[in-house]
């Protein structure tokens, strides 16, 4: 057919295809969180209408062979992950998530060394996806710590971008989505992230801020701490600090998702009648308690539970029990913070740990349709 003989209509819905291919490759908000399988909450059980996406964690990286797998015990639920999530809501995409906290940081960085390796992992990582129907990968390499293993995580990368774009020429699907969990600052312990790479590769960053302050030995035992702060009066630890120095490295804003906490972390109290934020303490008291948890153990123990607006987090406190966790209003502060900053959305972990969606609705509603 000769081009002249093209209809105004022929041509105006062609236009309105080429529109809509520019769309769906870039994301317009995440509204996102992960699934874990190891509390008993079942894929079925998430409200997936008040997400975007959601991520399902974790797939795990074999030390012998450098290929990403899913365990035996997870491959039911993985595998029907996508289909169950959407029932609800056909629209919500789904990400498999490689390593996570648990995983031996040290396994991914000998992985990274090695461009055979690095293929194998990204090559591995594709067919896993794509047999699993999920619409992308996600990698929690937590954490790459030495000024080498920075240069290896990019060129993981850039190999990974590239050998998704020719996936998706071969296979004439959508590209995968590529995302990866960071530190909560571009700046760890004063090494740089990639900047460059993660700019060019990754459609996103999924930016932990949080467990900034938590009892860990190593970290704040001694006093209690917001441990998701957004502000910090007394530090430059805080989620805007590190959102600040993300944007200031070079990633666009845009780029960035920020990460709200479903749980909190506990201390044991010096003297109970002191109680505030940097209060003495004695080290961890149930730690790492879930949402839900939280509000039971406010309950049942009649808890105060106090918002600060200074620093945006939420305690609680009974006899010298102490927890520090985000509830509905610093969740919401945070999000219209994230959306305030052009920031592409928020992601919470995990969904399991909400009670009843409260923390998930609050989040949807902050950031809007
Ligand atoms: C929040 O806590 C900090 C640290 O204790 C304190 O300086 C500040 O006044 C508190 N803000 C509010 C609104 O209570």
């Amino acid at each position: 057919m000769a081009s002249n003989s093209k209809t105004p209509a022929y041509i105006f819905s062609t236009l309105l295809f080429l529109l809509q291919l520019h769309f769906s490759a870039g994301q317009t908000v995440v509204k996102a969180a992960y699934w874990i399988p190891d509390n008993g909450f079942l894929v079925s059980s998430i409200d997936s209408t008040l997400f975007t996406h959601l991520f399902c964690a974790f797939a795990d990286l074999n030390p012998s062979t450098s290929q990403v797998t899913i365990s035996s015990s997870n491959s039911a639920q993985f595998s029907t992950f996508t289909q169950t999530v959407q029932q609800k809501n056909p629209s919500v995409k789904t990400l498999l998530s490689i390593g996570g906290g648990d995983s031996e940081a040290s396994t991914f960085a000998s992985m990274a060394t090695q461009a055979s390796t690095r293929k194998s992992f990204i090559d591995s990582s594709i067919k896993l996806a794509r047999s699993n129907n999920f619409q992308g990968l996600d990698l929690d390499w937590e954490q790459p710590n030495t000024k080498e293993q920075m240069t290896n995580f990019g060129s993981l990368l850039n190999e990974w971008r590239a050998a998704v774009a020719a996936e998706s020429k071969s296979s004439g699907k959508a590209p995968l989505l590529l995302s990866a969990a960071v530190f909560y600052s571009s700046d760890y312990y004063s090494l740089i992230y990639p900047i460059q790479a993660i700019s060019n590769s990754l459609d996103w960053l999924n930016v932990m801020a949080y467990d900034l302050y938590t009892a860990a030995a190593n970290n704040s035992p001694d006093k209690t701490g917001p441990p998701a702060a957004l502000y910090n009066p007394t530090s430059k630890v805080s989620g805007d600090a590190g959102i600040r120095a993300w944007i200031q490295a070079g990633v666009a804003a845009n780029k960035l998702v920020l990460g709200l906490p479903f749980y909190g972390h506990g201390w044991r109290l010096v003297n109970a009648n002191n109680h505030g934020i940097f209060a003495p303490a004695n080290g961890a008291a149930s730690d790492g308690l879930g949402y839900g948890g939280i509000k039971d153990f406010i309950t049942q123990n009649s808890a105060t539970a106090v918002f600060n607006s200074t620093i945006v987090t939420d305690y609680c406190y009974a006899g010298t029990t102490w927890i520090g966790y985000d509830d509905t209003q610093s969740i919401s502060t945070k999000v219209t913070y994230a959306k305030g900053k052009g920031l592409l959305g928020y992601f919470a972990w995990h969904v399991g740990a909400d009670k009843n969606f409260a923390l998930s609705q609050t989040a949807s509603c902050a950031w809007g349709a």
